[in-house]
């Protein structure tokens, strides 16, 4: 999802939760159940900017709150440009200092963390085409978290408006340059043109492309994003009908099913409404059906300056925290 705009900052209260049992997460229907954590990827007019002006890192504690719900995935959003000022360069130490804190803590509470470069493949406002500086660049990252293997590299956050051929050689130097960092057991999410839509996966040429990835690991979960509106863009609360969410996934669950390949939603919402919230359970009722392979689904989005935006599951005052979660959770959690 786009989002331009910074949100004015909203005061937290937050309270800590224990933490749930190996069990309980051994027990759930799909594997994954997760949340875009959004804020460090904001202002991006202002590069570098500074941290608690132009952009802001995740509340640890909101964190255990979504661990006590059961979430057990955080797709944690962030610039390339402010990790690394130039493509091939080193890393930032202060914002790579912050990225590794969230991702260790994250971690070191049994959940995955997705390292999520949110930068539609474009980097300082220019579409990527150095293929090998990418791979460099996934490198040098990969390295700092190899040994974690509860981390899950996502090549970048929604190509869109580019050469096919391009998405397909990005994600592959991204593939190569994480396992060439030694970052061996770790998933790997590629995603497609066209905003990596579920909706549009065969019919935008994703599907025919990008199945021809190759992962010495085998471990590659092609990432798709859903939104349920008449756009499918993610940008009004209104959801087309109770059953939008399945129909939208229908074609994409084919293609995995047909090519031995493995899924993850990486983004989805709706709105707080009745229509949206059935089409949200079946939607994950249908991915519930169909885990063997689909891993699982994460909510856009949490954060701590998305005040009262309609998508927020921020604890405890964004609309979908009260509106949705509890709705919703249930497909997850056995
Ligand atoms: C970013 O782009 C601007 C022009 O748009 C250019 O002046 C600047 O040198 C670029 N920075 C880097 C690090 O490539
Ligand atoms: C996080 O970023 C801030 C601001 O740049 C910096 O002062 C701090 O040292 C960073 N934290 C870590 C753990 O690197
Ligand atoms: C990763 O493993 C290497 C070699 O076993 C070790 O030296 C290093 O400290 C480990 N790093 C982390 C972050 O655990």
């Amino acid at each position: 999802m786009l989002f331009k705009n910074l949100l004015a900052a909203a005061a937290l209260a937050a309270t800590a939760f224990a933490a749930p049992t190996a069990e309980k997460r051994q027990a759930q229907k799909l594997k994954w159940f997760g949340i875009n954590e959004s804020g460090a990827e904001f202002g991006e007019a202002v590069i570098p900017g500074a941290y608690g002006t132009e952009y802001i890192w995740y509340d640890k504690s909101t964190i255990d709150q979504f661990i006590a719900q059961g979430m057990n995935m955080f797709r944690l959003n962030f610039l390339m440009e402010r990790l690394t000022p130039t493509l091939t360069g080193a890393l930032d130490k202060a914002y790579l200092g912050n990225l590794t804190e969230q991702v260790d803590y994250i971690t070191s509470k049994g959940a995955y963390a997705m390292i999520q470069p949110h930068n539609y493949g474009r980097f300082n406002g220019t579409i990527i085409t150095d293929t090998a500086g990418f791979k460099t660049w996934w490198q040098n990252v990969a390295a700092q978290y190899k040994n974690n293997s509860l981390v899950v590299f996502d090549t970048n956050n929604e190509y869109h408006d580019m050469d096919q051929t391009l998405v397909f050689n990005l994600n592959q130097a991204a593939i190569d340059g994480v396992r060439a960092a030694g970052a061996t057991s770790q998933y790997i999410t590629p995603e497609g043109n066209s905003w990596s839509g579920a909706w549009t996966w065969v019919s935008s040429g994703n599907a025919a492309s990008l199945v021809n990835l190759k992962d010495p690991e085998n471990k590659l979960v092609y990432q798709m994003h859903q939104y349920l509106d008449t756009d499918g863009s993610g940008t009004h609360a209104e959801c087309v009908s109770a059953t939008i969410f399945s129909e939208r996934l229908q074609a994409a669950t084919q293609w995995l099913k047909d090519n031995g390949k493995l899924g993850v939603i990486g983004e989805f919402a709706g709105g707080v409404n009745t229509q949206c919230i059935a089409a949200l359970q079946d939607g994950l009722s249908y991915l519930d059906a169909n885990n063997d392979v689909w891993l699982g689904a994460i909510w856009w989005a949490a954060g701590p300056w998305w005040a009262d935006y309609m998508y927020s599951m921020e604890p405890t005052s964004g609309p979908a925290w009260s509106g949705i979660l509890p709705s919703i959770k249930s497909y997850f959690l056995s």
